[in-house]
């Protein structure tokens, strides 16, 4: 798809690294903490603002499989901000009529926050804008293995035969299943590193990284990676 205003292709599917609040406030001689409530401030000011350029699928990287070897005190901050995200989601982005649903393995939360994550989803569930997939607790090698246990399971229960197996049968196990794969993975904070995240579908995505520090993304930002994005020739291994 196009954006009319500036003739740009939009991507159908971003894919977002958020990376670089601990370091934003150890640059500020703050605690890592209050770099985790800025960076929860981008990501809601960034979501409505990517939701308004015609991209149908965002996904956020908010929490990953490794991220609980983090100080315990670190760990229980992002805990509490994320309930209060959920909190405000309950009625955030309603105007914008984003759909929100999470990636992830969900059983390693209380079952309050699962509570708040599965009324998240309900209440928006019916909203025909873009869909915002929120990463947490999610390890693209931990999707791989769900997948593979699934399909060892129907291969066990109703007859599917192993050589039968196809990609797309994987695919279809992943949280992300029916979803188009991310034409572009922005990663901010300056590492060239995928960090686990989206393993399987990342394959031919175009991967964009930014030295800016994810409370400091603005629009501006997002726009260059489109920009940029605009100037790569996708091949997909043809010529
Ligand atoms: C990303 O920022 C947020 C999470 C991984 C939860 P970091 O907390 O990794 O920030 P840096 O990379 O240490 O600066
Ligand atoms: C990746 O950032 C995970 C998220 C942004 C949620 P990390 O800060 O955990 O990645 P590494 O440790 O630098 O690879
Ligand atoms: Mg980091």
């Amino acid at each position: 798809m196009k954006n009319e205003k500036t003739d740009l292709k939009v991507p159908e599917h971003v894919g977002i690294i958020m990376d670089g609040n601990g370091r934003w406030a150890k640059k500020r001689g703050l605690p890592r903490p209050i770099g985790h409530t800025y960076g929860a401030q981008t990501f809601r000011n960034i979501t409505r603002y990517i939701s308004k350029q015609g991209v149908k699928f965002l996904t956020l990287y908010a929490f990953s499989t490794e991220n609980w070897k983090r100080p315990l005190e670190e760990v229980n901050a992002i805990m509490k901000i994320f309930r209060q995200y959920l909190v405000d989601a309950l009625t955030d982005f309603r105007d914008d009529d984003i759909k929100v649903v999470f990636i992830g393995d969900k059983s390693a939360f209380d079952p309050k926050l699962r509570e708040l994550i599965d009324e998240t989803e309900r209440i928006s569930e019916k909203r025909q804008g873009m869909q915002l997939n929120i990463a947490m607790n999610y390890g693209g090698r931990d999707e791989i293995l769900y997948a593979v246990k699934k399909l060892c399971k129907r291969v066990k229960g109703n007859g599917l035969s192993p050589d039968d197996i196809t990609g797309q049968n994987i695919a279809d196990e992943l949280y992300t299943a029916g979803q188009p794969d991310p034409d572009l993975i922005i990663r901010t904070g300056g590492e060239h590193r995928l960090s686990n995240f989206m393993l399987f579908q990342a394959a031919y995505s175009e991967f964009y990284s930014t030295d800016v520090l994810w409370p400091d993304f603005k629009p501006e930002d997002f726009d260059k990676a489109v920009l940029e994005f605009n100037k790569r020739s996708r091949r997909f291994g043809g010529v």
